[in-house]
């Protein structure tokens, strides 16, 4: 049995994804970039610097890295204030009872975001102290790197061999595997084939 569950945040825990969208379309719209869904889509995992580098490269001009940061700081910024509404119920369904179930078998819980605002959003949804460890993104390589995963792996003191983990991001998936995690995949049939086990949703795993 596995002694640690690690979990993405973003789109497993609770779906920020239109909150990303809204506030990346807003500055999109600014600099007269043309920003869709699908475009936002292929942004689920990734780190909000390199995000913004890929929302860039849809349009024509290169700006320097002080107008880059300023861009960054604007987006984040709204993103925040969009945020503020998160609440329990926002809490994606099955999350609360598989986190109950693995408390109870004593499986230690984690999150491993490359969310700088992961802590916002689990106060948000008053989740913050369910979760044993919440591993720091600031040093980490972003996913598809290990690192986030390897850093909540050695939070909660359980070996990668032995913990399951979740996420709904192909450059997650990719990070889990690397570190030899069990990957469960959380939505779209397409992510199956980047893990171990997959899921739509996190209540279809409960019996
Ligand atoms: C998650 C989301 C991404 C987001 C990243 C950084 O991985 O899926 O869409 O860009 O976190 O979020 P942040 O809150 O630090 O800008
Ligand atoms: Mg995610």
């Amino acid at each position: 049995a596995y002694k640690a569950a690690i979990f993405d945040l973003d789109g497993v825990i609770t779906d920020t994804a239109p909150f990303h969208f809204k506030a990346w379309k807003k500055l999109a719209d600014e600099l007269g970039i043309r920003f869709t869904e699908e475009d936002n889509e292929q942004l689920k995992g990734v780190d909000r610097m390199e995000s913004l580098e890929r929302l860039l490269a849809l349009g024509e001009h290169r700006y320097s890295d002080e107008e880059k940061q300023a861009m960054a700081a604007d987006k984040n910024a709204y993103y925040q204030q969009l945020i503020e509404q998160l609440t329990a119920e926002d809490i994606l369904p099955g999350v609360m009872p598989l986190l109950d179930q693995l408390a109870k078998n004593s499986v230690k819980l984690a999150i491993a975001s490359a969310s700088r605002n992961a802590r916002t959003i689990l106060n948000g949804l008053q989740l913050t102290d369910r979760f044993d460890y919440i591993a720091d993104p600031t040093y980490a390589r972003s996913k598809p790197a290990p690192d986030i995963f390897l850093y909540a792996a050695y939070g909660v003191k359980v070996h990668p061999t032995q913990c399951i983990a979740f996420e709904d991001s192909i450059a997650g998936l990719q990070a889990i595997k690397d570190c030899s995690m069990f990957a469960v995949s959380v939505g779209h049939d397409d992510l199956r084939r980047y893990s171990d086990a997959h899921v739509h949703r996190l209540d279809e795993l409960l019996t």
